[in-house]
């Protein structure tokens, strides 16, 4: 059977108090509207449209990579008016469509696959998912007659005194008849509270022409909707239990689950510790047995297996086998660091590649450079990579020793088996096996102190 989606999300957002079109917020480091998209096409919707309004440009760029349609709702006239401005995405097509909000990020693939199945086995014309809630506070209430059949969705701004003591609620998601639903959005009307056309009312109105509507329940967590940043924050604390319950299901250890953020699409894999105040983001992968001690954000970036990493920063680079990074370190974009290699203590690295078992143990800087493996840098070095207006390159071989406190004055290459003396100053090539030292030869001055009236 035809099987599609629209998802709403045309509105401004008001509550949210945000330049930022409301659906666009990100909830554990993906956009409310990817995470409802994703769960479509994960629940095997190919098909989806969103109906987009206020901030489209925005959302349109946000959501490109997704390969769905979108409608335009010029004017926010209602959830109906929205399903409307889908009418050509639906056009003459037989079976299902599934209705879901772009500010419901929470909602899962389960529920959405089991909401479906209930709806076609049940031949239903539509189908609400609800759900039951003590405080239903401005939720439409699911009105029903007395053998219990759904008879119509009441606006809470529309209740009667007897509506608004109603415990199930709407959703505001749903499944549709197609052929049915467009027949329906002819008949809305705008007579109401809020003068808008509501999606909710074609539910009265399937009911009146007989049709059989069903309703389906969902815990409330899923069907939670995002108005404001308070809701927003909530919204984020379920989903990163769910992200550090799946993780700790795939046999990763979280010493303290509350105090460890990771984004959705990051992937770690079993036998990895991760101690509290981890920041992990984007599309971060860490392998087996990797040990995150606590207070690192990394980003975008792979660690290999085996990696030991302490307080560090690590952004759109990718670290080797058994290799350990901080405390401290800084790893910006565009680097590679080897297998059985260290990055120690206050050591940034930028856009550069350093080869297996080398070795920058601390207080160093490294950029745009090419190092070799089996290194060693002496504290303090620096690669001087910047004149004021250009970058320049710097090449170290294999099995290099960087003496203490070098600067390498790029563009500079020092060869295979070389050395450098501690505190040169290095700005021409050093040949294989050679040692350069570049610094001014040491003069003792007899007895200065004494002459000179310094002795105390
Ligand atoms: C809606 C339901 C209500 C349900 C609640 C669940 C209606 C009339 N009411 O109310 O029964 O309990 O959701 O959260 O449907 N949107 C548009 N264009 C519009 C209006 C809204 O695209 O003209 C989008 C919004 O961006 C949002 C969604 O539709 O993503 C819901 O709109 P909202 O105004 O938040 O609906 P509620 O008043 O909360
Ligand atoms: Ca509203």
């Amino acid at each position: 059977m035809y099987k599609c989606a629209i998802i709403l999300a045309a509105g401004e957002g008001k509550r949210m108090k945000s330049n930022i079109p409301k659906v666009m917020h990100k909830v554990c480091g993906k956009e409310m509207i990817n995470h409802v998209i994703d769960v479509m096409k994960n629940a095997d919707i190919e098909m989806v449209d969103v109906v987009i309004g206020k901030g489209a440009a925005e959302v349109k760029k946000g959501t490109e990579s997704k390969n769905i349609s979108y409608s335009v709702q010029k004017e926010q006239l209602g959830t109906g008016h929205a399903v409307m401005c889908a009418k050509e995405f639906l056009g003459n097509n037989k079976g299902t469509v599934a209705i879901f909000v772009g500010d419901g990020p929470l909602i899962t693939e389960a529920t959405v696959s089991a909401l479906l199945n209930y709806h076609e086995k049940g031949n239903f014309k539509a189908t609400i998912l609800t759900s039951k809630m003590d405080n239903p506070a401005k939720y439409g209430r699911i009105i029903r007659s007395d053998n219990g059949d759904v008879k119509k969705i009441v606006e809470f701004k529309d209740c009667n005194e007897s509506e608004v003591l109603v415990k199930e609620i709407n959703s505001g998601m749903y499944c549709f008849d197609i052929e049915e639903l467009l027949n329906s959005l002819d008949k809305l009307n705008n007579n109401n509270a809020q003068k808008e056309y509501y999606l909710t009312d074609v539910i009265g109105i399937l009911e009146n022409q007989g049709a059989k509507v069903g309703a389906f329940n969902a815990p409330i967590e899923e069907i939670t909707a995002v108005n404001s940043k308070i809701e927003l924050a909530d919204a984020e604390a379920i989903m990163r239990r769910r992200i550090n319950r799946k993780h700790m299901e795939n046999g990763v250890t979280l010493m303290d689950p509350n105090n460890t953020y990771i984004d959705s699409e990051v992937i770690i894999g079993k036998d990895t510790v991760i101690y509290p105040g981890n920041v992990l983001q984007g599309k971060t992968i860490i392998k087996e047995e990797c040990v995150l001690y606590p207070n690192n954000r990394i980003e975008d970036s792979i660690l290999e297996k085996g990696i030991v990493i302490q307080s560090s920063v690590v952004i759109e680079s990718q670290i080797g086998e058994k290799t350990t990074v901080g405390p401290y370190a800084y790893i910006r974009p565009e680097s590679s660091i080897g297998k059985h290699a260290r990055i120690g203590d206050f050591v940034e690295i930028k856009k550069s590649t350093i080869g297996d078992n080398t070795k920058v143990s601390h207080l160093t800087y490294i950029g745009d450079a090419q190092v070799g493996s089996g290194c060693n840098f002496g504290c303090g070095t620096v690669v001087v990579n910047y004149d004021g207006i250009s970058k320049y390159k710097t090449i170290i071989g294999n099995n290099v020793f960087i003496g203490c406190n070098t600067n390498l004055v790029a563009p500079v290459t020092v060869n295979d088996n070389a050395y450098t003396a501690a505190g040169s100053t290095i700005t021409n090539e050093v040949p294989k096996n050679d040692l350069a030292i570049a610094r001014a030869r040491q003069k003792n001055i007899k007895n200065w102190v004494v002459r000179s009236g310094h002795s105390k």
